[in-house]
Order: C-alpha cells, then sequence, then structure tokens
C-alpha cells in the first residue's frame, strides 16, 4: 500500500507514505505543497529558530547561513577531526575490554560535533553538556508533561543551561575576539560583525544558539548509531568486512603513520561508501520524516486536506522488494550502479533544492567511512581490534 491514513484522538490526521515516487515528490516539494512538521514539544525543545521548526520562508534564510558548514574546506577539516577522534578512543581500548560501541560512537560523535561547531575540547565542559544534551534527546521522546519528574521537565531545564552555556561561550568570543578559531561558530560571529548593509541576512544570537543545539542534536544520535548498525552488519558479513578491510589496508599502504584521513581519501573507498548506503538503507536511523500539508492536494488518488501530518516512512521504501532485490540481505554491492536500484531515501533528499545539499550526505559518509577505517574485527558479539 502507498500511503495510510487515520485520525489521532486529537482530531489531527496522520498520514505514512510508503511508496518511493510519492516520497520523491514530496521531499522535492515543487509545489510548494509541503513544509517540515515536528511537534510542537520538539520546538520547545530545541528551539523555536531550529532549522527544524522554522517556517518555510525562514527556514530558507537560516539555511543559507548555515550553508558553508556543509562545504567542502569545512567537511575537510570535520574529516580530520573525526578521524582524530576515531583513533585516539580506539587506541583507549584494551583487549578483552567490553565495548558498547553505541556508547563509543555517540562519544566520539558528541566531541566531533563540539569541536566542528565552536572547537570546545575542554573535558570537564564536554561532559555536563553532553548531559544535558541528553536530557533534551530523551525528553524529545517523552510526553510533555511539565512536571519536575518528568523526563520533558527535565530536558526543558537542560535545553536553558545549554543556551546559558552557548551565551558565556558568544560573550567570551567576542570580547577577546579570538579570530583564530576557524569554527562554525567563529564563522557566524565574523558574519555578524561585518560592516556594511548588503542584502546578506544575518542570524540572530537566538537562531545561532538554536541551531547549535539543533546541529549537536542532528549530527550526534544519527551518526552515532548508523556506526553502531553498521559495526553489526559487519559482524554478521564477514565477506563484506573482508572486502573493506582489503580496501582500507589498500589505503593505509599509501598513507604514512599518524596521518589523518582526507576529503581526497573518501574517494579512494568506493566500497566503504557502498557499505555506508547500505548501513543507512537497512537500519533507517531516522525512521520517519514529518511534513504538513500547506494546502488540500491528491497524493496517489488519496485526497489529503491543508493541515494534516504526512510522514514518509523510511523503512518502508528502503525494504521495498520493487526497488531492492533481497532487501533484507545486506548486500553493499548493490550499489555497484548508482542509476540503479539506488533509491535510497536520503540521496533523494539530498539532491532536493530544499533541503542541504549532498555534502550533508558526505558529512555521514566522511564519518561512517571514518570510522570503518580502523582495524576492527567483530566476532560474533564480540570486538576485537586489530593493530
Ligand atoms: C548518518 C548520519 C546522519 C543521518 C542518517 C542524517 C539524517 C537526516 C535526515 C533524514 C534529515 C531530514 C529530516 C527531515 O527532512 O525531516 C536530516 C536533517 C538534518 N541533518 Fe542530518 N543526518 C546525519 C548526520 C548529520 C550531521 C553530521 C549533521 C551536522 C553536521 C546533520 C545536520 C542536519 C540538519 C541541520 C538537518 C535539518 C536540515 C534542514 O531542515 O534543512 N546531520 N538528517
Amino acid at each position: 500500500m502507498g500511503i495510510a491514513s487515520r485520525p489521532t484522538y486529537l482530531d489531527c490526521h496522520r498520514s505514512f507514505v510508503s511508496s518511493t515516487e510519492s516520497a520523491k515528490k514530496i521531499l522535492n516539494n515543487e509545489s510548494g505543497k509541503f513544509t517540515k512538521r515536528y511537534i510542537k514539544s520538539i520546538a520547545e525543545l530545541v528551539g523555536d529558530q531550529s532549522l527544524l521548526c522554522a517556517s518555510h520562508g525562514h527556514h530558507k534564510l537560516i539555511r543559507g547561513c548555515l550553508a558553508f558548514l556543509f562545504s567542502a574546506s569545512s567537511i575537510s577539516v570535520f574529516i580530520k577531526q573525526f578521524d582524530e577522534l576515531v583513533v585516539k578512543s580506539l587506541g583507549s581500548w584494551q583487549d578483552g575490554d567490553k565495548i558498547v560501541v553505541l556508547h563509543q560512537a555517540t562519544e566520539i560523535t558528541f566531541k566531533a560535533m563540539c569541536r566542528m561547531l565552536m572547537s570546545l575540547e575542554n573535558e570537564p565542559e564536554l561532559q555536563m553538556l553532553q548531559e544535558d544534551i541528553t536530557h533534551v534527546c530523551e525528553a524529545m521522546l517523552a510526553f510533555p508533561i511539565r512536571f519536575p519528574w518528568t523526563r520533558f521537565y527535565k530536558g526543558l531545564k537542560a535545553r536553558k543551561r545549554i543556551m546559558s552555556t552557548l551565551d558565556l561561550i558568544m560573550t567570551e568570543r567576542r570580547r577577546c575576539s579570538q579570530g583564530n578559531q576557524k569554527d562554525f561558530l567563529q564563522c557566524l560571529l565574523v558574519e555578524d560583525e561585518k560592516a556594511g548593509s548588503d542584502e546578506t541576512y544575518r542570524m540572530t544570537d537566538t537562531e545561532i544558539k538554536d541551531n547549535i543545539l539543533t546541529m549537536i542534536i542532528a549530527g550526534q544520535d544519527t551518526t552515532a548509531s548508523a556506526i553502531t548498525w553498521m559495526v553489526k552488519y559487519l559482524g554478521e558479513n564477514q565477506d563484506v568486512l573482508e572486502t573493506l578491510r582489503a580496501e582500507q589496508l589498500h589505503l593505509a599502504e599509501k598513507m604514512s603513520p599518524g596521518q589523518f584521513l582526507t576529503l581526497e581519501d573518501l574517494a579512494e573507498m568506493p566500497y566503504a561508501s557502498k557499505v555506508v548506503k547500505e548501513s543507512l538503507r537497512m537500519a533507517s536511523v531516522v525512521p520517519w520524516f514529518p511534513r504538513l500539508a500547506l494546502q488540500d492536494c491528491e497524493v496517489e488518488g488519496f485526497k489529503i486536506k491543508k493541515g494534516w501530518n504526512i510522514n514518509l516512512d523510511a523503512k518502508s521504501i528502503h525494504l521495498d522488494p520493487n526497488q531492492y532485490n533481497e532487501p533484507n540481505k545486506f548486500n553493499p554491492s548493490r550499489f555497484n550502479d548508482d542509476s540503479k536500484g539506488a533509491i535510497l531515501l536520503l540521496s533523494i533528499w539530498d539532491g532536493s533544492k530544499n533541503l542541504p545539499g549532498s555534502e550533508h550526505g558526505e558529512s555521514h559518509d566522511a564519518s561512517l567511512s571514518s570510522s570503518s577505517n580502523h582495524n576492527i574485527q567483530v566476532e560474533g558479539d564480540r570486538l576485537r581490534l586489530k593493530y
């Protein structure tokens, strides 16, 4: 079935679209009939100036300001930083240690995001911030009840603390004009201070803070769970792991010791890139994409009324047997021919004019490929390091 719809107890229709063609149309949104729609409680947690909650027109303006984060030069710096963190984390493992991949991956992705966004490396500060981010993430999945013991309330409190921390960091940056920092925050502050009356949109402090919080959340959990799924799939598919390892060893031979990955190195990892795509397809880390109908319209013959919620069901699309032969089989080689059968939702989305460019795809390709670049051996439910 392509679309399923039912009224909820709040008298608000929620429909799930599970056909690839309709998902493409809705994501590309050429006729402007749809907009992003996250529930109100999420806006309270990430802030109503966040990319996830901004209105259609406002979203475009903020996206314009944030686009450089996904530029080739930013991604180049990010790859090196990410690889450095992965190497450091793997270096701390001892043979026989019990490792919870999700925890390790979350620590790496959180640190990577904080470094990329605002060069934050101070351990106690990072630890406090990570605890607060965890409260906000938990609150996003909780029922929005505001009693001091509820997860939602704790999330709101944590958001307040995060905003104060970001305020302090921004004030300090402005006071010391630490121009040597080349991070995301610095770029936004420099833009903000540039004199002149050009038409370029400048982000307010609230927009900067809401979107830094959004980026940490958007980049941290998605990437960490994708890494975790990838490790699981590699453990279950030793032939894939061997092919991947051969590609990585070949690349390692060309690199000098202690050298970190570069953007150019990613081009030398075609198999790793397919492993990343196949892991994202099988795991559907973001299981559905919520949208709001801005006008009455029709999807696959079903009438959709203005104000209805339309959810793109990523899982059904990624496991559609009409698009993918043996959809439940982990087979990175299905992406050998990119033009055939590669209907990965993230690729449709990346190609869309209304959403971040293909570099958003590269940012997760970069982090996931970096994680696959190290000698991890998975035996059943055990992880071993091979030097
Ligand atoms: C494997 C890793 C990742 C996955 C699977 C992923 C997936 C997604 C998906 C599916 C969306 C679209 C949601 C929608 O349209 O409703 C999204 C949005 C977004 N992601 Fe990612 N993402 C990943 C990594 C990252 C990273 C590393 C960053 C930041 C550097 C990031 C920043 C964002 C932002 C800012 C948005 C909102 C874009 C907008 O509204 O214009 N993501 N991500």
